[in-house]
Protein backbone atom coordinates (compact mmCIF):
# COMPACT_ATOMS: atom_id res chain seq x y z
CA UNK A 1 0.00 0.00 0.00
CA UNK A 2 2.86 2.69 0.96
CA UNK A 3 4.21 2.07 -2.42
CA UNK A 4 1.41 3.82 -3.88
CA UNK A 5 2.04 7.22 -2.03
CA UNK A 6 3.50 9.92 -4.28
CA UNK A 7 5.68 12.69 -2.86
CA UNK A 8 4.44 16.03 -3.43
CA UNK A 9 5.32 19.32 -3.43
CA UNK A 10 7.44 20.89 0.04
CA UNK A 11 4.80 22.38 2.40
CA UNK A 12 8.10 22.78 5.55
CA UNK A 13 11.58 22.26 6.00
CA UNK A 14 12.34 22.63 10.10
CA UNK A 15 15.66 21.70 11.41
CA UNK A 16 15.27 17.61 11.36
CA UNK A 17 12.51 17.12 8.67
CA UNK A 18 10.99 18.22 5.97
CA UNK A 19 7.38 17.73 5.57
CA UNK A 20 5.75 17.11 1.51
CA UNK A 21 2.44 17.08 0.73
CA UNK A 22 1.31 13.82 -1.16
CA UNK A 23 -0.45 13.60 -4.71
CA UNK A 24 -3.74 13.07 -4.20
CA UNK A 25 -4.29 12.72 -0.48
CA UNK A 26 -5.20 15.48 1.29
CA UNK A 27 -4.95 13.89 4.72
CA UNK A 28 -1.79 12.54 5.20
CA UNK A 29 1.72 13.83 4.60
CA UNK A 30 4.96 12.61 3.67
CA UNK A 31 8.12 13.31 6.41
CA UNK A 32 11.19 13.28 5.46
CA UNK A 33 14.04 12.61 8.75
CA UNK A 34 17.52 14.77 7.72
CA UNK A 35 20.46 13.48 8.90
CA UNK A 36 20.64 16.83 10.44
CA UNK A 37 21.41 17.93 14.03
CA UNK A 38 21.25 20.96 15.84
CA UNK A 39 20.95 22.33 19.11
CA UNK A 40 20.13 25.84 21.16
CA UNK A 41 17.53 26.65 18.72
CA UNK A 42 20.03 25.55 15.43
CA UNK A 43 22.92 27.78 17.02
CA UNK A 44 25.17 24.57 16.87
CA UNK A 45 24.66 22.37 13.89
CA UNK A 46 25.63 18.76 13.02
CA UNK A 47 24.98 15.61 11.32
CA UNK A 48 25.66 12.22 10.82
CA UNK A 49 25.25 9.39 8.00
CA UNK A 50 21.87 7.36 8.48
CA UNK A 51 20.75 9.37 11.05
CA UNK A 52 17.19 10.35 9.16
CA UNK A 53 16.90 6.52 8.77
CA UNK A 54 17.68 5.47 12.58
CA UNK A 55 15.31 8.20 13.99
CA UNK A 56 12.34 7.12 11.58
CA UNK A 57 13.72 3.92 12.61
CA UNK A 58 13.16 4.61 16.38
CA UNK A 59 10.17 6.86 15.73
CA UNK A 60 8.23 4.30 13.58
CA UNK A 61 9.10 1.59 16.17
CA UNK A 62 7.61 3.88 19.14
CA UNK A 63 4.61 4.94 17.44
CA UNK A 64 3.41 1.04 16.61
CA UNK A 65 4.46 0.64 20.45
CA UNK A 66 1.92 3.29 21.91
CA UNK A 67 -0.68 2.22 19.04
CA UNK A 68 -0.55 -1.33 20.51
CA UNK A 69 -1.28 0.20 23.67
CA UNK A 70 -4.35 2.08 22.51
CA UNK A 71 -2.54 5.42 22.29
CA UNK A 72 -3.00 6.79 18.63
CA UNK A 73 -0.05 9.05 16.60
CA UNK A 74 0.07 10.69 13.71
CA UNK A 75 2.35 7.75 12.07
CA UNK A 76 0.27 5.78 9.08
CA UNK A 77 3.19 4.06 7.34
CA UNK A 78 7.00 3.73 6.61
CA UNK A 79 8.20 4.61 3.04
CA UNK A 80 11.87 4.21 1.79
CA UNK A 81 14.88 4.15 4.56
CA UNK A 82 14.05 7.82 6.12
CA UNK A 83 10.29 8.60 5.16
CA UNK A 84 7.51 7.77 7.38
CA UNK A 85 3.52 8.67 5.86
CA UNK A 86 1.59 10.52 8.84
CA UNK A 87 -1.68 12.16 8.89
CA UNK A 88 -1.73 16.01 8.43
CA UNK A 89 -1.90 17.75 11.58
CA UNK A 90 -3.07 21.39 12.28
CA UNK A 91 -0.08 21.68 15.00
CA UNK A 92 -0.99 23.11 18.47
CA UNK A 93 2.30 25.29 19.19
CA UNK A 94 2.97 24.09 22.58
CA UNK A 95 5.62 21.52 23.51
CA UNK A 96 4.44 19.00 26.43
CA UNK A 97 7.57 18.12 28.57
CA UNK A 98 7.40 15.44 30.83
CA UNK A 99 10.00 15.07 33.69
CA UNK A 100 10.96 11.89 35.48
CA UNK A 101 14.51 12.89 36.60
CA UNK A 102 16.07 16.06 37.20
CA UNK A 103 18.02 16.56 33.84
CA UNK A 104 18.66 19.29 31.30
CA UNK A 105 16.82 23.09 31.63
CA UNK A 106 15.72 22.13 34.96
CA UNK A 107 18.29 21.27 36.97
CA UNK A 108 19.76 24.61 35.73
CA UNK A 109 16.81 26.44 36.41
CA UNK A 110 16.38 25.39 39.83
CA UNK A 111 20.31 25.29 40.67
CA UNK A 112 19.64 21.04 41.37
CA UNK A 113 21.53 17.80 41.06
CA UNK A 114 21.14 16.30 37.56
CA UNK A 115 19.75 12.63 37.92
CA UNK A 116 17.42 13.23 41.11
CA UNK A 117 13.89 11.08 40.78
CA UNK A 118 10.81 13.20 40.43
CA UNK A 119 8.59 10.89 41.90
CA UNK A 120 5.51 12.29 40.39
CA UNK A 121 6.35 13.06 37.10
CA UNK A 122 5.99 16.76 35.95
CA UNK A 123 4.21 17.99 32.24
CA UNK A 124 5.35 21.27 31.21
CA UNK A 125 4.76 23.59 28.51
CA UNK A 126 6.88 25.33 26.30
CA UNK A 127 5.88 28.17 23.64
CA UNK A 128 6.75 26.86 20.35
CA UNK A 129 8.28 30.05 18.66
CA UNK A 130 12.15 29.49 17.01
CA UNK A 131 12.35 33.65 17.79
CA UNK A 132 11.59 33.39 21.30
CA UNK A 133 13.75 30.34 21.61
CA UNK A 134 10.31 28.39 22.60
CA UNK A 135 10.26 29.58 26.43
CA UNK A 136 8.53 28.37 29.01
CA UNK A 137 4.97 29.15 28.89
CA UNK A 138 1.89 29.42 32.25
CA UNK A 139 -1.84 28.20 31.38
CA UNK A 140 -2.43 31.11 31.89
CA UNK A 141 -0.08 32.52 29.51
CA UNK A 142 -1.27 29.96 26.89
CA UNK A 143 -4.59 30.92 27.11
CA UNK A 144 -3.95 34.37 26.37
CA UNK A 145 -1.65 33.74 23.49
CA UNK A 146 -4.22 32.07 21.99
CA UNK A 147 -1.66 28.52 21.96
CA UNK A 148 -4.76 26.38 23.06
CA UNK A 149 -8.44 26.62 22.95
CA UNK A 150 -9.49 26.28 26.71
CA UNK A 151 -7.91 24.67 29.85
CA UNK A 152 -9.63 21.58 29.23
CA UNK A 153 -7.52 21.65 26.16
CA UNK A 154 -4.57 22.15 28.26
CA UNK A 155 -5.60 19.61 30.94
CA UNK A 156 -5.84 17.64 28.32
CA UNK A 157 -2.40 17.62 26.70
CA UNK A 158 -1.14 17.40 30.18
CA UNK A 159 -2.40 13.94 30.54
CA UNK A 160 -1.72 12.71 27.18
CA UNK A 161 1.97 13.59 28.02
CA UNK A 162 1.57 11.71 31.34
CA UNK A 163 0.16 8.66 29.90
CA UNK A 164 2.64 8.47 26.94
CA UNK A 165 5.22 8.32 29.86
CA UNK A 166 3.66 5.41 31.67
CA UNK A 167 3.90 3.65 27.82
CA UNK A 168 7.29 5.07 27.11
CA UNK A 169 8.81 4.11 30.49
CA UNK A 170 7.78 0.79 30.34
CA UNK A 171 9.37 0.71 26.46
CA UNK A 172 12.72 2.38 27.27
CA UNK A 173 13.10 -0.09 30.85
CA UNK A 174 12.75 -3.16 27.92
CA UNK A 175 15.66 -1.40 26.71
CA UNK A 176 17.75 -1.10 29.96
CA UNK A 177 17.41 3.01 29.43
CA UNK A 178 16.07 5.01 31.59
CA UNK A 179 13.46 7.93 30.17
CA UNK A 180 14.65 10.86 31.86
CA UNK A 181 12.46 13.49 30.17
CA UNK A 182 11.15 13.75 26.81
CA UNK A 183 9.05 16.72 24.71
CA UNK A 184 6.13 15.72 22.45
CA UNK A 185 4.07 17.78 20.24
CA UNK A 186 0.31 17.63 19.37
CA UNK A 187 -2.31 18.53 16.40
CA UNK A 188 -5.86 18.16 15.45
CA UNK A 189 -6.52 15.99 12.93
CA UNK A 190 -8.61 15.54 9.56
CA UNK A 191 -11.42 14.17 12.57
CA UNK A 192 -10.73 17.79 14.70
CA UNK A 193 -8.87 15.22 17.11
CA UNK A 194 -6.21 15.78 19.41
CA UNK A 195 -3.61 12.98 18.32
CA UNK A 196 -0.18 12.98 18.89
CA UNK A 197 2.60 14.20 15.90
CA UNK A 198 6.08 15.00 15.31
CA UNK A 199 8.31 12.26 16.77
CA UNK A 200 9.83 10.51 19.69
CA UNK A 201 13.33 9.92 18.93
CA UNK A 202 16.85 10.33 20.93
CA UNK A 203 16.52 14.38 19.63
CA UNK A 204 13.47 14.37 22.06
CA UNK A 205 14.16 12.48 24.71
CA UNK A 206 16.90 11.91 27.24
CA UNK A 207 17.87 8.46 27.36
CA UNK A 208 20.03 7.19 30.32
CA UNK A 209 21.13 3.36 30.45
CA UNK A 210 19.62 1.85 33.64
CA UNK A 211 22.64 0.55 35.30
CA UNK A 212 25.48 2.45 33.96
CA UNK A 213 23.65 6.29 33.65
CA UNK A 214 25.95 6.55 30.10
CA UNK A 215 23.44 8.49 27.74
CA UNK A 216 21.71 7.56 24.59
CA UNK A 217 20.36 10.85 23.07
CA UNK A 218 20.77 14.26 21.88
CA UNK A 219 23.25 15.46 25.42
CA UNK A 220 25.80 13.97 23.41
CA UNK A 221 26.03 16.14 20.86
CA UNK A 222 24.80 18.98 22.70
CA UNK A 223 27.53 18.34 25.85
CA UNK A 224 30.44 17.34 22.90
CA UNK A 225 30.54 13.90 24.61
CA UNK A 226 31.35 11.95 21.58
CA UNK A 227 29.67 8.56 20.17
CA UNK A 228 26.71 10.62 18.95
CA UNK A 229 26.02 8.22 16.29
CA UNK A 230 26.71 4.61 17.90
CA UNK A 231 24.22 6.29 20.79
CA UNK A 232 21.31 6.35 18.83
CA UNK A 233 22.37 3.21 16.57
CA UNK A 234 22.95 1.78 20.25
CA UNK A 235 18.99 2.55 20.79
CA UNK A 236 17.55 1.37 17.47
CA UNK A 237 19.70 -2.25 18.13
CA UNK A 238 18.04 -2.63 21.67
CA UNK A 239 14.55 -1.82 20.17
CA UNK A 240 15.23 -4.40 17.02
CA UNK A 241 16.46 -7.29 19.68
CA UNK A 242 13.81 -6.51 21.89
CA UNK A 243 11.35 -7.03 19.22
CA UNK A 244 12.44 -8.16 15.37
CA UNK A 245 10.05 -7.90 13.25
CA UNK A 246 6.82 -8.22 15.55
CA UNK A 247 5.93 -4.67 15.70
P1 LIG B 1 15.16 20.71 28.58
O1 LIG B 1 15.67 20.06 29.83
O2 LIG B 1 16.24 21.35 27.77
O3 LIG B 1 14.02 21.63 28.85
O4 LIG B 1 14.59 19.53 27.67
C1 LIG B 1 13.59 18.66 28.11
C2 LIG B 1 13.36 17.57 27.09
O5 LIG B 1 12.81 18.10 25.90
C3 LIG B 1 14.62 16.82 26.66
O6 LIG B 1 14.31 15.43 26.61
C4 LIG B 1 14.93 17.31 25.29
C5 LIG B 1 13.60 17.76 24.76
N1 LIG B 1 13.72 18.95 23.94
C6 LIG B 1 13.34 18.91 22.61
O7 LIG B 1 12.93 17.88 22.10
N2 LIG B 1 13.42 20.04 21.88
C7 LIG B 1 13.87 21.21 22.39
O8 LIG B 1 13.92 22.21 21.67
C8 LIG B 1 14.28 21.24 23.77
C9 LIG B 1 14.80 22.51 24.38
C10 LIG B 1 14.16 20.08 24.50
N1 LIG C 1 15.55 21.33 19.25
C1 LIG C 1 16.37 22.49 19.43
C2 LIG C 1 17.28 22.68 18.23
O1 LIG C 1 17.17 21.93 17.31
C3 LIG C 1 17.07 22.52 20.74
C4 LIG C 1 17.63 21.27 21.34
O2 LIG C 1 17.15 20.16 21.10
O3 LIG C 1 18.58 21.37 22.12
O4 LIG C 1 18.07 23.58 18.13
Amino acid sequence: MSTAYQKGELIYEGKGKKVFQIKDENNFIWIDFKDSLTAFNAQKKGSFESKGAINRDIASMVFRYLKKNNIDSHWVADVGVNSMICEKLQMIPLEVVVRNVVAGSFAKKFGLEEGIEIPNPIAEFYYKKDELNDPFISDDQALYLMAARSQHELDSLKKMGLLVNVQLKNLFAKLELRLVDFKLEFGFNYNKKICLGDEITPDSCRLWDLKTNEKFDKDRFRRDLGGVSEAYQEVLNRMRRMWGSEL
